[in-house]
């Protein structure tokens, strides 16, 4: 198969310093009762099928898969959107990108972020009294007040956008391959083949570079020591704590300091999922050190793999998307197939959650926020809409439902950011753009009528399409609701949800 090379979408500039005003971190609330702490590691890229307890054929998760027997496991939880700045944005706002406004990835360049009239998690855990931190990935907008410490995090640790967003003198595995970092202030761009800016990826501990360019290879081992150490100081101060982790992994470049001494010869994704699996592992021995039983762990990843990257992208595990691949599409990031949206997801909170328990409810990185606002005894924003729901029932084993309707929001593959082009109904799901994916934008077919697919179309196996295209007359009364609004979605939105 023909893999594309990945057309790149920023511009080189040069590197513009930010001061930033100071800050003041201090704490004068008091808590009253032991509240939950609340871990969030969110992998990057992470294919359904890179977890072992999901898809038999992947063994690289042994601690993951661990956390699931531990715990509870989402079969049918879904990215907000099936890209990175989207993404993040809905799970630290509870809302799609049409409502805070971040439907697209941000660049090197971008000089704002996520709006600053959005109020994130860690703000609402912070005035609630808790310790925030943020350890990897932000991709929310690096500049002046968009920064992370303005953000609710009272500490951060990271790189500001995706580690492919930036020279590096450690490259690692990518396709294509990256250059290293220009030498003696020359441009190295080769547009043919360039894969990222010229802008030295930077490290960030709280408002101070602390590292440029990053040392890739030295990454997934620092991240681990923050994480480590944010745990324990948070616990030691007595007071509970939210830590989000946006793990590098299983985004490209893929680290070559990586156990590639194993026999047989690990093959790089291989190597790097077994790294990723083993820094989740570390941050969970820490929690159950340190403050198990009061600490609820959520792992789950962003979106689906990255086709582009061939062999360096992970595993859609059985959402191979026969329908859309048959049509020379593909099912992966970016795209609203069950490749590039479901995502897996784990709940792990002894003495709360059910042990090793699957639970196919409809839920998505959305509900996050309002779950863990409710379980810290917080109150949600006031004045705004929430597209996620309170899961805890769920969580606790009490429920088994999860959302009745969820929309997906395109994101990148065809037609405009953000558009609500599918949308989940119990088992089905409705398209507007049917020919998806690395299909020029002016090639895409609209149809007049959304295509109708019951998830199995979306799962090797499947047989006839047409006959599967067959529209269920309540799925249509609720499309036409949707198409009849589709310029004001705020309203389709609270029609529908
Ligand atoms: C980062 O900021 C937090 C909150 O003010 C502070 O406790 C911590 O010492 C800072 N860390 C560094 C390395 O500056
Ligand atoms: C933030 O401002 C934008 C632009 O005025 C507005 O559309 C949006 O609803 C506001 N968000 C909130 C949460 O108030
Ligand atoms: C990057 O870190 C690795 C592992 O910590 C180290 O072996 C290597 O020398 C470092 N590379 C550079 C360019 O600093
Ligand atoms: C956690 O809860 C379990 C069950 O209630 C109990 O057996 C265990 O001792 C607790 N562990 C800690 C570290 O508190
Ligand atoms: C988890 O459940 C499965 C099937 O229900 C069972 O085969 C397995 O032994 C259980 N694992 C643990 C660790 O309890």
């Amino acid at each position: 198969m023909a893999c594309p090379f990945l057309k790149v979408l920023l511009v080189g500039v040069s590197f513009l310093g930010c001061l930033y005003p100071l800050v003041d971190f201090s704490f004068s609330g008091e808590t009253r009762e032991q509240k939950p702490n609340f871990v969030i590691i969110l992998a990057d890229d992470m294919g359904w099928g890179d977890l072992g307890a999901n898809w038999a054929e992947t063994k690289d998760t042994a601690n993951l898969d661990k956390m699931a027997a531990e715990g509870m496991r989402f079969v049918d939880f879904h990215a907000a959107a099936s890209t990175c700045s989207p993404s993040r944005a809905a799970l630290l706002t509870g809302r799609l990108g049409l409502r805070n406004g971040v439907p697209h990835n941000f660049a090197v360049t971008s000089v704002g972020g996520l709006p600053l009239n959005e109020t994130t998690l860690a703000e609402v855990l912070q005035r609630a009294g808790y310790v925030t931190g943020l350890i990897g990935k932000w991709h929310l907008g690096h500049h002046g007040s968009y920064h992370p410490n303005f953000r609710g995090f009272d500490y951060y640790f990271g790189i500001p956008y995706s580690h492919d967003m930036g020279c590096t003198d450690t490259p690692g595995y990518n396709h294509p391959p990256c250059p290293a970092c220009p030498r003696g202030g020359r441009p190295s761009r080769n547009p043919e083949k360039d894969c990222h800016s010229d802008v030295a990826l930077p490290l960030y501990e709280n408002l101070s570079i602390v590292e440029q360019p990053v040392n890739l290879s030295g990454l997934t081992q620092k991240y681990a020591e923050k994480a480590t150490q944010f745990i324990q100081r948070a616990s030691a101060s007595g007071r509970p704590f939210l830590l989000y982790v946006g793990l590098a992994h299983m985004h490209v470049p893929l680290s070559r300091t990586l156990p590639s001494a194993e026999p047989g010869g690990r093959r790089p994704y291989s190597a790097a999922l077994r790294e990723m699996d083993s820094l989740v592992g570390q941050i969970k021995d820490k929690v159950d050190l340190t403050a198990k039983n009061n600490t609820f762990l959520w792992f789950t990843g962003d979106n689906g793999p990255w086709a582009q990257k061939c062999e360096l992208a992970g595993s859609v595990g059985p959402f191979t998307g026969s329908w859309q691949t048959r049509q020379g599409g593909s099912p992966a990031k970016q795209t609203t197939w069950e490749g590039g949206h479901r995502v897996p997801a784990l709940a792990y909170w002894p003495s709360r959650v059910p042990v090793n328990v699957t639970s196919t409810a409809l839920l998505s990185v959305l509900d996050i926020f309002p779950t863990v606002v409710a379980l810290a005894g917080a109150s949600l924003p006031q004045g705004r809409h929430f597209d996620g729901l309170d899961a805890s029932e769920v969580l606790f084993g009490r429920a088994q439902a999860g959302h009745r309707v969820l929309f997906h929001p395109n994101s990148g593959a065809a037609g405009e950011d953000g558009a609500l082009q599918t949308v989940r109904v119990e088992r089905y799901k409705a398209f507007f753009i049917t020919d998806l994916l690395d299909c020029p934008m002016d090639l895409c077919k609209r149809d007049a009528r959304p295509a109708l697919h019951p998830l199995a179309n979306e799962i090797q196996l499947t047989q006839n399409h047409d006959q599967e295209k067959t529209m269920q007359p309540k799925i249509y009364a609720q499309w036409l609701l949707l198409s009849a609004s589709r310029r004001d979605s705020q309203l389709t939105l609270q029609a529908l949800a």
